[in-house]
């Protein structure tokens, strides 16, 4: 039994969300795994009604389950920070999430917009820290409102921070990858015995302190405790031209929070859009939670017309970190069937030729046949 603490939040989450408890009601339904939901009603509406953006017992209430199921957080009313960080980045420092873990995965008869790529080329894992850096708001303002104004925001690593993203991601590409041919692999690193390969996204060239860092630590776990793991480099400015022209480059990325930020959403475009990224806030030894990562749409709230897939990966995740592969397989097979049954016109808002309910139902069905 399973115990899953469900937060729809904000906007077009409760429908997403919706959509993803019945494909885990049609996986229990399947496999005999057992899951017991609890809604909490964290979020913008909640916040407006009562002033309250995170109750003071959230965090103890969230360590009580085995996995958080998210919906999305942000709310028009509500001023661009509140939520986000009241809620959203609360959530994941307070349980340590540590990592931001983020496939991009170009599924069959999804449309990406780059041409002449398809799903062999579109394939490789984001490890993003997700507790440190730019994101812990060390800063401030010094004559604020005057014409002398100064503001800092600084970018902060530990050694520990670190070096526990780097572990995770140099065991995802040793464990979690299947064996492929990614584009840069040569007969000499078979020879080698190389099964995978971590490039690291970075800007040692100009900051000097934090991702040099990064780059020791990088290199020195790498030959010391993973030589089957090929190691490679790109500044992040190079990193999105790649993505762009040759995405089939990449295995795994391991980056820091600002930087993993802004190229997965780069990812999320080139595996079709926002309507099937998926991203995990991890934990390898606590509660983590799986989230859409399309952010909460506010102006299609209620109309049945948003792209539930980014919702039902996310709970693939879900079931994946809890250790139940089997059950993530038969999900994410579903979501393949799915989108091969080409009844799902397109991945974009408007334009995805099924309703979000008939989405879920799909795939649910496809869940039952497995
Ligand atoms: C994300 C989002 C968040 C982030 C925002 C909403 C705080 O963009 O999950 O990528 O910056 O991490
Ligand atoms: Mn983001």
């Amino acid at each position: 039994m399973y115990k899953i603490a469900v937060l729809p939040g904000d906007g077009t989450g409760p429908e997403v969300v919706r959509e993803g408890l019945k494909v885990l009601e049609a996986v229990s339904a399947k496999t005999g795994l057992k899951f017991d939901f609890t809604h909490f009603d964290f979020g913008g509406d909640r916040y407006l009604a009562t002033g309250e953006v995170l109750p003071d017992s959230a965090v103890e209430d969230m360590k009580q389950f085995d996995s958080i199921y998210l919906g999305a957080i942000g709310h028009p009313d509500v001023k661009p920070g509140v939520l986000e960080k009241g809620i959203l980045l609360a959530l994941r420092f307070a349980l340590d999430q540590y990592i931001n873990l983020r496939p991009v995965k170009l599924y069959p008869n999804v449309e990406t917009p780059l041409r002449g790529k398809g799903p062999e080329h579109i394939d490789f894992v984001a490890v993003r820290e997700n507790t440190e850096d730019l994101y812990c708001g060390m800063g401030g303002f010094a004559h604020k409102g005057t014409k002398d104004e100064v503001a800092v925001q600084s970018s902060m690593y530990t050694r520990m921070g670190v070096e526990r993203a780097l572990r995770y991601a140099f065991e995802y590409a040793k464990n979690n990858r299947s064996p492929r041919p990614w584009k840069g692999l040569k007969q000499e690193d078979v020879d080698k015995g190389i099964t995978g390969q971590l490039t690291l996204v970075g800007k040692t060239n100009v900051l000097t302190y934090v991702y040099d860092l990064w780059e020791r630590a990088f290199h020195e776990i790498g030959e010391a405790d993973y030589p089957e793991i090929k190691r490679q480099y790109n500044h992040v400015d190079a990193c999105c031209m790649w993505f762009v022209k040759s995405p089939e480059w990449y295995d795994v990325i391991v980056t820091g929070n600002m930087f993993g930020d802004i190229i997965t959403d780069l990812g999320a475009m080139i595996q079709g859009g926002m309507g099937i990224a998926a991203g995990g806030n991890i934990n390898p030894e606590g509660v983590s939670m799986f989230e859409p990562i399309g952010g909460s749409a506010p102006k299609y709230t209620g109309m049945n017309v948003i792209n539930p897939l980014a919702a039902i990966c996310a709970a693939q995740m879900m079931l994946s970190v809890l250790g139940e592969q089997r059950a993530a397989d038969i999900v994410e097979n579903a979501v393949v069937a799915a989108l091969e049954s080409g009844k799902i016109k397109s991945m974009s808002v408007g334009k995805i030729g099924l309703s979000t309910s008939e989405i879920g139902d799909l795939v649910a069905q496809n869940v039952a046949d497995a």
